[in-house]
């Protein structure tokens, strides 16, 4: 026989329910609230929200952490897996209020408002991963070289270019070719010239915007190979280096990069000496780009270096343990580093280069991607910007392979005159 329960004590049998469902409730909230507190639970907020900001946020939504991008864009790529807030990140207004929004701030692309940053980290208002005087130091190219030279980092000679004399002075010291360049402002080699002869001078000049542009000269490298280390460094001062690889560029941008770089012990030893010395430099966590020339003599020189992640690093996303992006994350918000090695003998990464403008660049860069997709080894990672321009970088395809000749013959698949420019 059902019993049947009294009205009043029905009512109290329901209460007893409720409140053991909130005391359950509440015990499951007590035991979530310690893992808010981590520093998974912050929010990491990136000046730039482009190809590297996306892959910072994929990198950060795989471990649990929200991130927000400040961009000027409607849709950036980064808001695949970011929360975009649309502004400028040279707008000391906009990234002053983006601050605000965020835990722990970093940047995907140095050429930011570093004068509020220093102001916003020396007042104690924001955690600027790496430091606003890092990033200041080096959005300026040739106060980054004097500071690195101070340093007694190897580095090619370089000076000042305040005017038509220093050029003519220039000419003498270096011989022809040499690079004028831009203090700043400068990426995939928007800012730099090559100086020929004499008649190269005043067309030089103008098209990197004049003197009072701000303009530097560095004498001409004839290098070898072009080499790269990623370098993560924690918020304690930890630095762990990654593989030593050769990148190629084309018409100076980023075009290919191999790894292991095909170097002797000896230069593998110089080139991680450097990215140490480099890195030690600097304040702040994150990972740095240390971009180097190895000359015919064995020599190795500093180029130049990102405060964040970089082209040459892509290939840590399909070949090593713990991709730049993740560490990045890790570093800045004071979570253990992650490993650095390779987790394949050999890793080849393409850049996807817009090949014209337009539909045409669309459809080369889709006949790419097609051959990738049908070639083993080959991860494509896209980028979903606007559109395609002569040039502009879209995409990249990591090709792994159990052995050099296995992931270069993958190489020849994809792109021929890519792997002649990789040499032996
Ligand atoms: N002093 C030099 N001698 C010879 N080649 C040079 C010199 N400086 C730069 N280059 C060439 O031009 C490329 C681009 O130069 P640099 O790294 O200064 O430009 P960038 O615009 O900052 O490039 P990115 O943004 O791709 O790193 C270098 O990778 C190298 O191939
Ligand atoms: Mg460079």
């Amino acid at each position: 026989m059902n019993k049947i329960i009294p009205d009043n004590c029905a009512n109290k049998v329901g209460k007893a329910v409720v409140f053991i469902g909130i005391l359950i409730a509440s015990i499951g909230m007590a035991s979530i609230i310690p893992t808010l507190q981590t520093p998974r639970a912050k929010v990491l907020g990136i000046l730039g929200g482009g190809q590297l900001g996306r892959m910072i946020a994929l990198s950060a939504a795989n471990l649990g952490v929200k991130v927000m991008v400040l961009d000027p864009s409607d849709r950036p790529p980064a808001a695949v897996a970011a929360q975009a807030v649309k502004g400028h990140f040279r707008d000391a207004d906009n990234v002053q209020d983006f601050t605000s929004k965020v835990d722990v701030l970093t940047v995907e692309i140095e050429h930011v408002n570093a004068e509020i940053l220093i102001i916003l980290e020396e007042e104690g208002a924001a955690d600027i991963q790496p430091s606003a005087k890092t990033i200041a130091i080096i959005q300026d190219k040739f106060a980054q070289k004097e500071y690195f030279k101070e340093c007694g980092v190897p580095l090619g000679e370089f000076c000042d270019m305040p005017d038509e004399i220093a050029l003519l002075h220039a000419a003498n010291e270096y011989g022809y070719p040499f690079m004028l360049k831009s203090k700043c402002l400068a990426y995939d080699g928007r800012g730099n010239y090559v100086l020929h002869s004499k008649e190269d001078h005043s067309i030089a000049v103008e098209q990197l915007g004049g003197y009072a542009h701000g303009l530097y000269a560095e004498k001409w490298q004839p290098f070898e190979k072009e080499l790269a280390v990623m370098v993560v460094k924690s918020r304690a001062g930890e630095v762990q280096l990654y593989p030593v690889t050769q990148t190629v560029q084309r018409d100076s941008i980023c075009h290919v990069t191999e790894t292991p770089a095909l170097i002797s012990e000896s230069v593998r030893i110089a080139a991680e000496l450097l990215a140490k010395q480099v890195v030690n430099a600097m304040q702040g966590a994150g990972v740095f780009g240390v971009e180097m020339f190895l000359l015919a003599n064995g020599e190795v020189l500093l180029n130049e270096v990102a405060p964040r992640v970089h082209n040459s690093g892509h290939y840590t996303i399909d070949g090593c343990v713990t991709s730049q992006f993740e560490n990045h994350v890790r570093a800045t918000l004071d979570l253990p580093l992650g490993d650095t090695s390779l987790k394949v003998n050999h890793v080849i990464m393409l850049n996807i280069l817009g090949e014209a403008d337009g539909k045409k660049g669309e459809q080369l860069a889709e006949e790419l991607i097609d051959r990738a997709l049908a070639t083993p080894g080959c991860s494509v990672h896209w980028y979903d910007k606007s559109g395609v321009t002569k040039g502009r970088k879209i995409g990249h395809i990591n090709i792994v392979g159990k052995s050099m000749e296995e992931a270069r013959d993958r190489l020849l698949a994809l792109d021929p005159k890519a792997l002649e420019r990789l040499g032996s």
